[in-house]
């Protein structure tokens, strides 16, 4: 069955809609008059982001990045990236926009990325926050859609091993 070990909803598709204007309308006002690069990490965060793009209301551009750490469950620790993005960022606005973030080393090892291209700023934006998982304890994250308990989700763009990311919702993944 479709949704077979992931029958709870933790976040309805109506809580995210409402959510992502909200969030869309503060980074416009935040970047207004400002150059915004937009850098989506995939896979995770595409619905995210492109519901996301829709909800910013001001020019901005947009590029993605390919990284991976986690097998299953549990994060690896080491953070690959297998897709750089090509835009050139000197001088602008970086927004990166993840789906989740958890142990936090892969906005650890994002965000010098930019950084270290001179980028004018670089913040973080993300769907869902487990603070109480967090490694990287100096992490700061600009936008928060929510914050989750220390639950495995699913949907909504995120994975489970590459599959259930097409739920229209998130949901709790029980093995
Ligand atoms: P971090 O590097 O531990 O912060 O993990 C970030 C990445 O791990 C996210 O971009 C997700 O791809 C993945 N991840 C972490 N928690 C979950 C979860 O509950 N469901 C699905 N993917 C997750
Ligand atoms: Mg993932």
């Amino acid at each position: 069955m479709f949704y077979d070990k992931c029958e709870e909803i933790l976040i309805s598709k109506e809580s995210l809609a409402k959510r992502v204007e909200e969030l869309g309308d503060q980074i416009t006002a935040d970047y207004e008059g400002k150059d915004l690069v937009v850098i989506g990490v995939l896979r995770g965060s595409f619905i995210f982001l492109a519901d996301l793009v829709r909800a910013i209301k001001m020019p901005l551009s947009l590029d993605f990045m390919i990284a991976k750490s986690y097998a299953g469950t549990e994060t690896t620790g080491e953070v690959r990236i297998l897709k750089d993005a090509d835009v050139k960022v000197a001088g602008k606005h970086v927004l990166i926009v993840e789906d989740i973030i958890d142990s936090g080393f892969t906005l650890s090892k994002l965000v010098p990325y930019f950084e270290n291209r001179n980028a004018a700023s670089v913040r973080i934006c993300t769907a869902l926050n487990k603070p109480s998982r967090r490694q990287v304890k100096d992490l700061h994250v600009d936008y928060v859609g929510f914050e989750i308990p220390d639950a495995f989700v699913v949907g909504y763009g995120l994975d489970f091993n590459d599959g259930m990311r097409n739920f229209p919702e998130i949901r709790i993944y029980k093995p």
